[in-house]
């Protein structure tokens, strides 16, 4: 199976948007250069449709910090194919994978389509679809809905968090873990912290499961 690394940016009252899930800049510029090396060291970035929807970010490796880069497959659980068609990840500059579910599946320009699960994307399923592909390492990179499917099937290798100095609040405001949550305790998983490093606003936390 590929090595799963999450990576997400947090404010310091844990939250990784607005509570209008408008996309807000909480890298600083010595993380944004961290996390694009971090893509470009990995083969499959991956998103939620809901984070296509809410940030239209490319997903690709910008030149401005990795020379030459080799752009790694862009992949989107999308189970209703609801992406938009003139999003960014569909502009063809790489290679972009829609997972969708049965009898959701329709063609995209400048993507694959392909079907895994029956109600949402199977991940387990997903993750040997990626492991045939090739690719050996994937970078989840949100939303707190696809980051809580990926913990809660116990499919994470790394988790890495950038705590940035910027203040959010709202209770709505989506959180690097969403979905359902563990209720007890003895479910919660315990990670291991390998590395903190401060940067000029922040600080990255690098752990191991
Ligand atoms: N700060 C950061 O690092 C960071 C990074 C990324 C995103 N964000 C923010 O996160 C927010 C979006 O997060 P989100 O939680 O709303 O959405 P999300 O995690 O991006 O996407 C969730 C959607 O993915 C689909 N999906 C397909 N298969 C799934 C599966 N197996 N498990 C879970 N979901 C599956 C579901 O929609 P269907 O049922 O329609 O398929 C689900 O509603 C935005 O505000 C964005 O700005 C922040």
């Amino acid at each position: 199976m590929p090595r799963v690394i999450v990576n997400c940016a947090m404010s310091v009252d844990g939250k990784i948007a607005s509570r209008i899930r408008k996309q807000v800049q909480l890298s600083d510029e010595s993380d944004m250069a961290r996390v694009h090396r971090l893509r470009n060291d990995c083969d499959a970035i991956l998103v939620g449709v809901d984070t296509v929807i809410a940030d239209d970010s490319s997903l690709l490796v910008k030149e401005k910090y990795v020379d030459n880069p080799r752009q790694p497959v862009r992949i989107i659980l999308d189970s209703k194919c609801r992406t938009p068609p003139d999003s960014r990840v569909l502009d063809g500059k790489s290679r972009t994978i829609i997972f969708t579910t049965q009898g959701h599946e329709k063609p995209l320009e400048n993507a694959e389509v392909i079907v895994c699960g029956t109600d949402q994307i199977d991940i387990k399923q997903m993750l040997a679809h990626l492991d045939k592909m090739e690719i050996k390492t994937l970078l989840v990179e949100g939303g707190g809905t696809i980051i809580w499917s990926f913990v809660s099937g116990r499919h994470v290798d790394e988790f890495k968090v950038f705590i940035s100095s910027k203040l959010i609040g709202g209770v709505g405001a989506p959180t690097p873990m969403d979905g359902s949550g563990f209720e007890d305790e003895s479910e919660f998983p315990e990670l291991n912290l390998i590395r903190s490093t401060m940067s000029e606003s922040g600080i990255l936390l690098e752990f191991e499961a």
